[in-house]
């Protein structure tokens, strides 16, 4: 298992000023942050990072949604990172989320749900370094 994980916080959460909050509460989890930066995403490269989702329904909204505003992009370093950060985020669809998740207290819907994380370690590679060169890990 490794230790880092890829996690943005959305354009919803962001445009609403739950930055503050969540990074506040990613760094009470225990979680080192080794790359943060704000980024506006094009609808190019929204498709590109969801690209495992292109077959599915919700493609185009989720793509639009996410090149919609403003986000912040997180390379988060805890031990069993993904499967900690997945936790911390709680359900895709906020309505399912626990209580103390940051989905639960964030998220308006299913499509807005104010944080992503990878599901998996390789994925995680794969998200980091879609985002961040070596030299931006710190
Ligand atoms: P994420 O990848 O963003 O961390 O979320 P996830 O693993 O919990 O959920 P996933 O199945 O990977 O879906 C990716 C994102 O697509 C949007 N979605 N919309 N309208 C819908 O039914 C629907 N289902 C998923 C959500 O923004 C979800 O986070
Ligand atoms: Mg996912």
């Amino acid at each position: 298992m490794s230790n880092l994980t890829f996690g943005i916080i959305k354009p919803d959460a962001v445009a609403k000023g739950h930055t503050g909050k969540i990074i506040d509460k990613i760094i009470s989890a225990g979680f080192r942050i080794r790359g943060m930066k704000l980024i506006h995403q094009s609808k190019k490269q929204s498709e590109g990072f969801y690209a495992v989702h292109a077959e599915r329904p919700f493609y185009g909204e989720l793509t639009e949604f996410m090149s919609s505003g403003a986000c912040i992009v997180l390379a988060l370093e805890k031990e069993n990172a993904v499967k900690a950060w997945r936790d911390l985020m709680g359900a895709t669809n906020p309505a399912e989320a626990d209580e103390g998740t940051l989905r639960k207290e964030f998220a308006g819907s299913i499509g807005e749900n104010a944080v992503h994380g990878s599901d998996s370690d390789e994925n995680a590679a794969i998200e980091i370094s879609y985002f961040f060169s070596k030299l931006e890990l710190v």
